[in-house]
């Protein structure tokens, strides 16, 4: 049989979840998959791209998360720094879907899409679960289509989701903004949210050599926790802290937006520095709807 291109494939996605889906603009129901858009009841018109993904945002901005940022964390998740990151969320994903048959599971903000591609592979969580990857930026997801899976990736907006009210088992969020009223709407009852955030020492190597140079270069997780905490009901939680191999400095001092606010001159002198291994301190919490 012949094997499918990519927009073959997030056809088929999109029309086998057109149900669960809705139009970020009118809010009314995604109607039509075409050759390459997707309408809405109200006619309002989406790309699909050759790529493998549909674009769901009408202008799409300039965001500091660029091509070069997210080559580079694809390259720094090839070295492993973040395997024992992927592990836990492997395991937490299978924890919370292991009753239904078919889960849905959303990752909000997911860049270049490393997790998500990490758990299509896991057989278990492929076997029932339905994967999509949201992020704002089009490079992110121009990348996360690399790979041949039954992943629907779209450029969206996760403060304004195109999915309907109570439909989702799972959103990851990891490392990424959240908004809290949009994610209790799109998720089910027993839904819950699983977030990773930094703690004190992550990437504190990098951090005190920016010391003075960037705005904010001392990091509180205090307020993400709390505003967490408000919004839903912690389950679970685990502080995951460890030091590895930095393997190449230029590929993590790109692909962080922590340096994102350097000069030229600054991001240069950071190359030249003398740090060998990394300090990766990441605290995951799991809520659920409250
Ligand atoms: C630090 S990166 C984390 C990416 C990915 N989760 C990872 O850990 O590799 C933050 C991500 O959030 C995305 N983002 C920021 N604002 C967003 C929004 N309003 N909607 C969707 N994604 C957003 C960025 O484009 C970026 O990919
Ligand atoms: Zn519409």
């Amino acid at each position: 049989m012949r094997k499918l291109k990519k927009i073959e494939v997030l056809r088929e996605l999109l029309n086998e979840n057109i149900s669960i889906l809705r139009c970020p603009v009118c809010k009314k129901s995604i109607k039509y998959i075409k050759e390459s858009s997707v309408l809405c009841e109200n006619n309002h018109c989406f790309n699909i791209s050759k790529k493998g993904y549909v674009n769901l945002v009408k202008n799409n901005a300039k965001t500091i998360y660029d091509k070069k940022l997210f080559e580079s964390r694809s390259k720094i998740y090839e070295y492993g720094i973040y395997d024992e990151l992927s592990k836990e969320i492997i395991d937490i994903v299978d924890k919370y879907t292991s009753k239904k048959n078919v889960n849905f599971v959303l990752d909000v903000g997911c860049g270049e899409g490393y997790y998500l591609n990490q758990l299509y592979s896991d057989e278990k969580i492929n076997s029932r679960c339905k994967l999509f990857g949201i992020d704002i930026s089009r490079e992110g997801i121009s990348l996360a289509t690399r790979y041949e899976n039954s992943i629907l990736w779209s450029v969206s907006d996760l403060s304004n989701l195109p999915f309907k009210n109570d439909k989702l088992d799972i959103i990851i969020d990891i490392l990424s903004p959240s908004n809290y009223s949009e994610f209790t709407r799109v998720l089910n009852k027993g839904g819950v949210v699983i977030k990773v955030i930094p703690d004190e020492h992550y990437l504190k190597e990098i951090r005190s050599e920016i010391k003075g140079k960037i705005k904010k270069d001392t990091y509180s997780n205090k307020n993400v926790i709390n505003s967490f905490k408000d919004n839903l009901e912690i389950i679970y939680d685990k502080r995951i802290t460890y030091k590895t191999n930095i393997y190449n400095l230029e590929d993590f001092i790109k692909m962080t937006p922590l340096t994102s606010g350097l000069s030229k001159e600054q991001i240069n002198e950071l190359n030249k520095c003398d740090i060998e291994k990394i300090t990766v301190d990441l605290k995951i919490i799991v809520g659920k709807v409250k």
